[in-house]
């Protein structure tokens, strides 16, 4: 995720093309760039914030221009992959939001037809489609270009000694900005909303051809209207959608990072990577991380345990490096967000030290753990501004899901129904978001104490880790997670009225050990809340309350039950008033052991 801007008028582009820059830098921050045209395109770009861009700018004079701040996707964060990319001559300037799936196909093409490029992006190949479709008419050009393009985009091409902005979108964010003899074009209304709350919102497939004083919208090459709307939002409203808190706004938003993690990938073929880690016949599996990703490595050893037969290791980072013990025939995973965690990094330093490949999950490109590990999948989560992880958690499993299966021994009509599994699962994230009314009532009742537990079975017992995290470190309630079975062994001790506890009950072995524990809480005296799957008639009678998830494979249960807590978690942090998106004596990237 990406943020663009465009503007054309009769002042300065530049100074405001910075100052929508940085109100976009929540779409992404890990480079920048803008180019503004006169009497030719003029580009400024680096690997920086946009206030550092700002600084080191001399003044680029002409009244149109576009800029973007960068999440990277596809290209590490550097001066020559950050946007503006240009065609051959650089008449052609092109800022991009999305990914272009068959870029490296275009790529070869383009460069057998004479065509040089600079960078790792997918995104300049589409300067260089315009170059090669234009016959005088850029709007044209681009319909043109982008038949040939497959994937999601957000664009704004700028030409020189063309007085108009040419803007086209499908399946990204973008809006055009009414002006008073000057028009903006931008991936969101925080860009904008210093100058104008008159936007129109561009739909798939439409192509928007801005000038300062006319806004023409085509599609399918016929000129089409487009409603106006009037923003109500403060800029840091829109910042967040429309959300109170940016961690509401990343849970909502992870059906769509289901599906852009997993990408086009969901066959039953071939494996869709080809990992050093799984060369040669594994015989077994370490898993790192910290925090949440820790919890998300813990289901991975289920996961990877269940498909591949093979014995999995999940271990705390920080722990990890006072392991003494050798590694044979072992494959790796390190799992980040960041892909900065100290503890994580040291423990990849580490296993490279003994000869061990190690494969990293991260979210970020461009990451420390990124360039130290021998391959790396990305996550495609998009920045993640809440400390609290939600979405970057789901988009892990992910990753874990489609690496298991694609090395997965169980046969193939299991393996066929995973499939089915997998590409179902953004719709049932979706109903657990929808169900959302009933978690709010649970929370306000949970709001009001101090001591809570979390309890689960199997793949579940790491999703009780995480739900009593995520209540901790945003609702600052003392919350435990526990293996179920072990609750007899001590914790039995603290419970009573004052102590609810929340059990995961999935539909696998683990059911009928789970309610009988749930007696033995409610024997105790322990407020109880259920999550369980729609049509469990039997726990309802058991449980105090109970939070229905949709039906799935057991396999997947963590990712629906998780998002339900997540929504318990937040929705208990606001009945307590709590600074939700960046609690106390937390950060986002722990860089200290
Ligand atoms: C989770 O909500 C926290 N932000 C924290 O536990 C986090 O998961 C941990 O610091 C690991 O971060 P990483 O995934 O960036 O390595």
């Amino acid at each position: 995720m990406c943020g663009i801007i465009g503007y054309i008028g009769d002042k300065q582009a530049q100074p405001i093309l910075l100052s929508s820059l940085s109100r976009l830098e929540y779409r992404g921050y890990d480079s920048c760039g803008i180019a503004v045209s006169s009497s030719g395109i003029e580009v400024y770009k680096d690997a920086v914030r946009v206030a550092e861009l700002a600084k080191a700018l001399l003044q680029l004079d002409g009244t149109v221009g576009i800029g973007h701040t960068r999440w990277a996707t596809h290209g590490e964060p550097s001066q020559v992959n950050a946007h503006p990319h240009l065609d051959c001559n650089g008449n052609i300037a092109v800022v991009h939001n999305g990914i272009i799936n068959n870029f490296q196909r275009l790529k070869r093409q383009l460069i057998g037809e004479g065509h040089n490029f600079v960078s790792e992006t997918d995104t300049e190949v589409i300067p260089h489609l315009i170059e090669k479709h234009y016959d005088g008419n850029l709007e044209k050009a681009v319909e043109a270009a982008l038949r040939d393009v497959e994937g999601s985009y957000a664009i704004i091409v700028l030409m020189a000694g063309e007085p108009k902005l040419v803007a086209a979108r499908k399946d990204s964010p973008l809006i055009i900005g009414i002006g008073d003899r000057e028009n903006f074009v931008a991936s969101d209304v925080p860009a904008i909303l210093d100058y104008t709350d008159r936007v129109i919102y561009l739909e798939d497939g439409d192509i928007g051809v801005v000038t300062p004083d006319s806004i023409k919208i085509r599609r399918h090459g016929k000129e089409v209207q487009r409603e106006e709307h009037k923003i109500s939002w403060s800029v840091e409203d829109a910042q967040k959608g429309g959300y109170e808190h940016f961690m509401l706004k990343e849970i909502r938003e992870q059906p769509k990072v289901i599906r852009d993690t997993l990408g086009g990938w969901v066959s039953v073929a071939e494996p869709a990577v080809d990992l050093a880690v799984m060369r040669g016949g594994l015989e077994s599996m370490l898993i790192l991380a910290c925090g949440s990703s820790y919890h998300a490595a813990s289901i991975g050893k289920y996961i990877v345990e269940e498909l591949l037969s093979i014995p999995v290791r999940a271990e705390p980072a920080s722990e990890f490096n006072y392991f003494t013990w050798t590694l044979a025939k072992t494959g790796a995973i390190a799992i980040t967000q960041s892909g900065e965690t100290a503890d994580t990094l040291k423990a990849i330093r580490r296993l490279k030290g003994v000869g061990c490949p190690v494969l990293a999950i991260t979210n970020v490109v461009g990451s420390t753990a990124s360039r130290i590990a021998d391959q790396t999948i990305y996550t495609r989560a998009g920045p993640e501004i809440s400390v609290a992880a939600t979405k970057s958690f789901t988009a892990q499993l992910m990753v874990l899901y489609w690496l298991a299966l694609s090395y997965s021994k169980v046969d193939i009509r299991r393996l066929a129904d995973l499939i089915m599994g997998l590409r179902q699962l953004p719709g049932k994230v979706q109903q657990v978001l929808d169900n959302e009314d009933i978690i709010l009532e649970y929370a306000n009742y949970l709001s009001r104490y101090k001591d809570v537990f979390f309890i689960g079975r199997g793949i579940n017992f790491p999703v009780a880790l995480e739900g009593a995290l995520k209540l901790k470190e945003i609702s600052y309630i003392h919350a435990e997670g526990y293996a179920a079975g072990e609750l007899k062994h001590g914790p039995f001790a603290l419970l009573g009225s004052d102590t609810p506890v929340i059990a995961i009950v999935a539909q696998d072995n683990t059911r009928e050990p789970m309610l009988t524990n749930i007696r033995e809480v409610k024997a105790r005296g322990s407020p109880l809340i259920a999550v369980a799957e729609e049509g469990d008639e039997a726990i309802k009678e058991l449980a105090d309350s109970v939070i229905t998830v949709p039906r799935v494979d057991a396999l997947f249960s963590p990712v629906v039950n998780t998002v339900a807590l997540q929504l318990l978690a937040y929705y208990t942090a606001k009945y307590r008033g709590c600074p939700i998106d960046f609690p106390r004596n937390l950060a986002k990237s722990v860089t200290v052991e």
